[in-house]
């Protein structure tokens, strides 16, 4: 078992505004930013906490570098996958990150089947093989030889792949906050997905999601019925390295948008 190469010397990742106020401020380097404020600080008494309540204090700095560490190295892996199985506490920690996702009304209507199987995980490599040649000629001529270069899935070379499934019924007809949105229960799903692929790269595992195949096509081969939706299928294993910055900006298919043109004030603006 190989994990990820750590992080050595200088933070590789983008500064946070506050971190860059702090520099600016301060003239420090990138590491050393100002100590958040405590609870104390803040004249809120820790023992005064109400029972069932837990201290909101902001993370240590280095508890907060970890967390912006992990987000920042996070990649999408698609190769390298280590053949190691992933030892089952890792796994636990893994799934029981993503179990901790928010959920509208608290209906985590999420399953995750866990699919170690060659043979299902050859017949889903399949589908992807049949959708990715339909997906190729839907791009602009230009863009279609270096589409047809992307590797785009790990699905047999990774040890473990993950169906991360959103059970529309979970819960009853009538879920609080999901009277007037009803696909706020997919959205939750994808948070426990986003949670799962944080808590992978902290514990050194690569994730690599694939949608280009049809949920109908996928369904019979896990056996999903039908108000299920297969909302994610992830290939999970060890890897030597990531890349240091997504491989689709690598290979010069989409560059990072600039945060600055996306936020807006009070109404869109465009
Ligand atoms: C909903 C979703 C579906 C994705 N499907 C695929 C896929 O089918 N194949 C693939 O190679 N990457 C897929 N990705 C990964 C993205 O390409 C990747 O997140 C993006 O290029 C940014 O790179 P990064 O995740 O390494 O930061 C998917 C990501 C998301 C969120």
């Amino acid at each position: 078992m190989m994990p990820l190469a750590p992080q050595a010397g200088k933070a590789r990742w983008p500064l946070m505004p506050s971190q860059k106020t702090c520099q600016a401020r301060t003239g420090a380097s990138a590491r050393t930013v100002a100590a958040p404020a405590t609870l104390h600080a803040r004249g809120i008494a820790m023992q005064n906490l109400n029972p069932g309540l837990t201290a909101a204090a902001p993370f240590s700095e280095p508890e907060r570098e970890a967390v912006y560490r992990a987000i920042f190295t996070r990649r999408d892996v698609r190769s390298q996958f280590l053949p190691d199985p992933l030892p089952e506490p890792v796994l636990r920690r893994i799934l029981t990150a993503a179990h901790h996702a928010p959920s509208v009304g608290f209906m985590q209507p999420w399953n995750f089947i866990l699919v170690r199987d060659a043979t299902i995980r050859a017949r889903v490599k399949q589908l992807f093989e049949a959708a990715n040649a339909e997906a190729a000629p839907q791009f602009s001529p230009g863009q279609q030889a270096l589409y047809s270069r992307l590797k785009l899935e790990g699905i047999t070379e990774a040890p473990l792949n993950i169906c991360i499934t959103c059970d529309r019924t979970r819960g009853g007809p009538v879920v609080l906050g999901r009277t007037h949105n009803r696909d706020t229960d997919l959205y939750s799903t994808a948070c426990a997905v986003q949670n799962l692929w944080l808590a992978a790269r902290a514990e050194g595992v690569g994730v690599g999601w694939v949608s280009i195949f049809r949920d109908a096509d996928l369904r019979p081969i896990l056996g999903i019925p039908g108000h299920v939706v297969p909302l994610a299928y992830l290939c999970l294993g060890y890897v030597r390295e990531l890349h240091a910055t997504p491989e689709l900006e690598q290979k010069g298919w989409r560059q990072r948008v600039d945060i600055d043109s996306l936020i807006f004030e009070n109404q869109w603006q465009g």
